[in-house]
């Protein structure tokens, strides 16, 4: 049996083993960054046009979610963010919060997507289904708090969207230079 200390001291280095395992996830925070990290294009690749798409039409102007991803719309589904070496950050408030992916070209309802979105996929081409957005949903009050793009689910291609390119992608011309 381990004594308290002990186990106290177990529970310390469990603690600082999660800290330390929770990846540091780059922030995006302006259209040049979004193009500078190579996140979802070129084409066949979706993840660029799916997360300009999710942004201008899947929240109102205070974050409510339009797209429901408790009920699977578009492809939604829970994002299970497991140890040991977890994707986001972990979520505490399990009651209130839960993380949900899209851009899984092959989930049901994703044929509900644009076909802008949708029109490179091939089965047979890995790098045309591999790009998600993940959002962190507050089913309480159906708000979306955070948003993330990730190249599927790799560390080091999953990017935070900052406040100012979420602002920026939200406006109607956003990233007009991009063939969409
Ligand atoms: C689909 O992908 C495969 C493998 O990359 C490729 O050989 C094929 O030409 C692609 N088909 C189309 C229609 O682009």
């Amino acid at each position: 049996m381990a004594s308290g200390k002990e186990m106290q001291l177990l529970f310390h280095f469990a603690l600082v083993l999660s800290v330390v395992l929770t990846s540091a996830l780059t922030t995006l925070d302006s259209d040049q960054e979004l193009q500078d990290s190579g996140f979802g294009q070129p084409p066949p690749r979706h993840g660029l046009k799916l997360l300009v798409w999710y942004v201008q039409n899947c929240l109102d102007n205070n974050m409510v979610a339009l797209c429901d991803p408790t009920r699977g719309e578009y492809g939604f589904h829970a994002f299970m963010n497991r140890g040991p070496k977890y994707l986001l950050p972990v979520i505490k408030d399990k009651k209130q919060y839960e993380y949900y992916t899209i851009g899984n070209l092959n989930a049901p309802h994703a044929k509900d997507l644009p076909y802008e979105v949708r029109k490179y996929y091939n089965r047979s081409n890995p790098e045309s289904n591999k790009d998600r957005v993940l959002v962190r949903y507050n089913s309480n009050n159906k708000h979306v708090d955070k948003i993330y793009a990730s190249a599927h689910y790799n560390e080091k291609e999953t990017y935070i969207i900052g406040p100012k390119l979420f602002a920026s992608l939200r406006h109607p011309a956003a990233l007009i230079s991009i063939e969409m």
